[in-house]
């Protein structure tokens, strides 16, 4: 573990200097705590960038199987090279595809939603049927490093008040939503937090 420890601080870095979007400290120790807390032992990841959040996940439960989904093929490379690296191919499956044309039948206790921001909603409603009756879906980045909270005519960029536009949509979708009950945290970069409704 401490070998383990020190290989997840170094891919931490890379992935820094690479200048590839990792979850934050706050962000990934919330998830590891929340899957130990309610007993996760599968999850579906969308958005494996270099694979730091799915490793972090399976080093914190030693039953954990996860099944990560990332479209940039370099990224995805570099993910299957650093699931080696942790000896951990039986229990983190990376597939190489945009997740939107991906079609799982598996059941997961945590689905974790970290891919483009703006298609948060599609993603939701494909992969919600891959839920377990008492499972959760958690989405990243629901603050998007403080500019959904802005007033949006601060936000000059015009594909930046775009996607934060997509997030607060997506964020009343989730309101909305009769299905599902959703708790917004404001832990790392903003966590939406969706199990679905008992009757
Ligand atoms: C924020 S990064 C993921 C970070 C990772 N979860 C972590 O914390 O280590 C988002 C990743 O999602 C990928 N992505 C974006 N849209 C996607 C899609 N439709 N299907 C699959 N991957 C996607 C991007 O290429 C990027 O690598």
């Amino acid at each position: 573990m401490v070998e383990a420890n020190k290989l997840l601080r170094e891919l931490k870095k890379k992935a820094k200097e690479d200048g590839i979007p990792i979850m934050s400290d706050k962000g990934i120790d919330y998830l590891t705590t929340f899957i130990l807390k309610n007993k996760i032992n599968t999850v579906l990841e969308i958005g494996t960038a270099v694979g730091f959040s799915a490793i972090s996940m399976a080093l914190v439960n030693p039953k954990l199987k996860v099944v990560t989904i990332e479209r940039d093929e370099e990224r995805y490379m570099e993910a299957v090279k650093n699931v080696k690296k942790f000896d951990l191919e039986d229990r983190i499956t990376c597939i190489f595809n945009d997740a939107l044309n991906v079609k799982l039948d598996d059941k997961f206790d945590l689905i974790f939603i970290d891919a483009a921001k703006g298609q948060n909603i599609n993603f939701f409603e494909r992969f919600s049927t891959n839920l377990e009756d008492k499972g959760f879906i958690i989405t990243d980045n629901m603050k998007f490093h403080g500019y959904v909270d802005m007033p949006e005519e601060e936000i000059k960029n015009r594909n930046l008040r775009g996607l934060v536009r997509k997030i607060k949509e997506y964020k009343t979708y989730l309101e909305e939503n009769d299905k599902y009950e959703t708790e917004f945290s404001d832990i790392g970069d903003g966590l939406a937090i969706s199990t679905p409704r008992i009757d």
